[in-house]
């Protein structure tokens, strides 16, 4: 494959070399929501990193082309993603914002964009305030901000990414989901498989039929002017007899092999949603830009297995 637009330009390459293309801040991991399917490292933990010295680190990264703000709640630190989106743009990184979209606001949406964000990747997993409500445990206000919010960024020219995670608890619902994101006015879906989180025992993943099921529905309703990303399937896509088409992919996972996390206090992870294991801390001695070169063991080992959850969960 190759990359066909900036959106997921780094997992439509064809992989190749291991190397630190694409790094995941988490600059904070602090959150004001409480979701049980959360994947955050640490959440809640009060660690933090702000732009200067995020801009510090990558600066010393030669390869890097894509940075990803995501912890917990990153826009509980506005400022500091709209630094670092600033500086990414202006040496020709792309950045993406990964956000519950509850903390927006039309002027942070409009400094965002014109600060050159890439683009902003929104939690959407609920047609109805009732519903969204009741699982977020939130005001039924908030699905309201989430319409206005999402309908503010493509207004205002910002490119949108809804993601929804595929789990149990919204399998039934996806079409609908589906229809709703095309009439907020988002071209870009990306459906996330959902992983199983051993540190709070959540497992509400779907089974195989139903991913079948519902990923098949996907694509045979696809509107010609959308765009869907699979996400965490690529590895058994083909067995399960999934295919890729114009404007259908099942992204290639580059955690771990070009992507890594990089936590509040300076832990490296190999990746926040599946593999949150610490591989070196950049305040205790380990280089982020030498570390394909050094390779700490346990990544290593993971270059070595290549690990995937996903998968296990289906197949194994
Ligand atoms: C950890 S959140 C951080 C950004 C923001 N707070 C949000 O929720 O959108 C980043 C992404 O991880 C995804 N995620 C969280 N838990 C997951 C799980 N158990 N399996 C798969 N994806 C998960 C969410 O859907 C979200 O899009
Ligand atoms: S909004 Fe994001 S970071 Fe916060 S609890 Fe939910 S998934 Fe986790
Ligand atoms: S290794 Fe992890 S991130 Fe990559 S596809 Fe598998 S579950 Fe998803």
């Amino acid at each position: 494959m190759t990359s066909r637009n900036k959106y997921k330009a780094l997992e439509l390459e064809s992989p190749g070399v291991y190397e630190l293309e694409g790094l995941e801040v988490g600059v904070t991991s602090n959150c004001n929501y409480k979701c049980d399917y959360c994947c955050a490292y640490n959440r809640d933990d009060g660690e933090c990193i702000g732009s200067t010295e995020v801009i510090r680190i990558i600066r010393d990264l030669p390869h890097l082309k894509r940075v990803r703000l995501s912890g917990g709640e990153v826009t509980l630190k506005y400022k500091d993603c709209l630094e670092i989106v600033r500086y990414c743009s202006a040496h020709g990184i792309d950045t993406q914002l990964n956000t519950n979209a509850s903390l927006l606001t039309e002027e942070r949406i409009i400094a965002l964009r014109d600060a050159g964000l890439s683009n902003i990747h929104i939690s959407f997993n609920y047609t109805d305030a009732e519903s969204y409500a009741a699982y977020y445990r939130v005001h039924p206000r908030m699905y309201e901000r989430l319409e206005q919010n999402i309908r503010l960024c493509t207004q205002l020219g910002l490119e949108t990414v809804l993601e929804t995670l595929l789990f149990e608890g919204n399998q039934e619902n996806m079409q609908a989901i589906s229809d709703k994101v095309y009439e907020l006015g988002v071209r870009i879906h990306e459906i996330q498989n959902s992983i199983k989180m051993p540190h709070t025992d959540w497992s509400q993943i779907v089974s195989k039929a139903s991913l079948v099921q519902s990923v098949k529905a996907l694509i045979e309703n696809k509107k010609p002017d959308t765009t869907l990303y699979f996400t965490c399937m690529d590895r058994f896509a083909d067995r399960l007899n999934l295919r890729e088409q114009p404007g259908v992919y099942f992204s290639n996972c580059v955690d771990g092999t070009k992507q890594l996390h990089l936590h509040g206090n300076g832990d490296i992870l190999i990746c926040e949603l599946c593999h949150p294991v610490v591989i070196g801390n950049i305040y205790k001695g380990t280089s982020l830009r030498d570390i394909y070169k050094q390779q700490p063991a346990a990544l290593t080992d993971f270059l070595e297995k290549r690990p995937c959850p996903a998968y296990d969960a289906l197949f194994m």
